[in-house]
């Protein structure tokens, strides 16, 4: 019998509880018992920890957040905090985990790895920008949602001949944004990874005005270095500039919030079957990905240390396609 724990760390993403049951019911399946751990790595430190059983995770699939809870919890970057973590594994007898979570909790996972505590990473985050998958749970979800806003924003914006700033989520990372900017037919994008000089946004929005638009939208992310804030405080002293009149909507963590879509649910339950596999197989201190249609193991030492990049293919396209 082998007892393995789960937890969930850093932001919350649509379909980490499909991945929290696909892990519990594989686990269950081979007559391991299953702990889960509550609002991640700090509830490991606490102790803050329950079984689950079969019954525990039914009707959580098609519900968004956690049913663990999830935490950033800085109190793990202590000096004897990693130590204290082992412990309380030891303790609950816990003989392998499962964390489920973006950059940060992989990291986290990474450092248990390193003191030889058999861990396997399950990437989450609306962001996107975990290395070693082509795609993490949430980002499905959180698309659909900012989609859905822009499109209304859309509608409005065509009846005022109006311009407007949409900001979407991504502290570090423009993937929502830039995909975003893709599929909701925006003219305008801005991202943390390139600088922008507001009077290129200006310019783009006026020339979408000469050329007869009925609305101008600009993709905002929120890391930008001219978050939608800025950007309309420098557009109210510019106006001229733009041709089109200006309102800004800022989505939040609305996008984080959603129920999972089925791209969402279903990657998170190959993700979760996929994990435990690898544990079965002793084939640790790995994160499970997509690599194409196809699961992938990487190294968690290489997700550690390596940095997605923006597709910048993507972003020409944004540019062509916004004529
Ligand atoms: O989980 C990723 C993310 O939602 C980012 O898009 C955002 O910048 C950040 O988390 C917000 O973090 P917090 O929940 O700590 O405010």
């Amino acid at each position: 019998m082998k007892r393995i724990g789960v937890l969930t760390s850093g932001g919350d993403a649509p379909g980490m509880n499909a991945a929290i049951r696909a892990v519990v019911r594989m686990a269950l399946s081979r007559g391991w018992d299953v702990t889960g751990i509550r609002h991640g790595f700090g509830g490991l430190l606490n102790g803050d920890v329950r079984p689950l059983g079969s019954r525990d995770v039914g009707e959580i699939m098609q519900r968004g957040g956690t049913m663990l809870g999830s935490a950033r919890s800085p109190e793990y970057d202590a000096p004897d905090a990693r130590e204290r973590a082992l412990d309380r594994l030891r303790t609950e007898r816990i003989q392998a985990l499962i964390v489920i979570g973006g950059n940060g909790s992989q990291a986290g996972a990474h450092a248990l790895s390193c003191m030889g505590f058999p861990v396997v990473g399950i990437p989450s985050t609306i962001d996107n920008d975990v290395y070693g998958s082509d795609m993490t749970i949430g980002v499905d979800t959180a698309l659909n949602v900012a989609l859905e806003a822009i499109d209304r924003l859309k509608t409005t914006a065509s009846s005022h001949r109006r311009a407007f700033l949409i900001e979407v989520m991504g502290r570090e990372s423009g993937y929502l944004a830039l995909m975003a900017a893709v599929a909701g037919g925006a003219e305008a994008v801005v991202l943390p990874e390139r600088k922008t000089d507001p009077e290129d946004v200006a310019l783009q929005i006026r020339e979408a005005w000469e050329r007869g638009k009925a609305h101008a939208l600009i993709v905002v992310a929120q890391g930008a270095m001219y978050n939608a804030a800025k950007l309309t405080e420098y557009f109210d002293q510019h106006r001229e500039r733009m041709g089109f009149d200006l309102r800004s909507t800022t989505l939040g963590y609305v996008q984080r919030g959603s129920d999972p879509t089925y791209a969402d649910r279903m990657l998170a339950t190959r993700f979760g079957a996929a994990a435990v596999d690898c544990v079965a197989e002793g084939h640790c201190g790995v994160l499970v990905g997509l690599k194409g249609a196809s699961l992938s193991t990487t190294e968690l030492s290489e997700v550690a240390t390596h940095r997605k990049t923006l597709d910048s293919e993507m972003l020409a396209l944004a540019e062509v396609l916004a004529t």
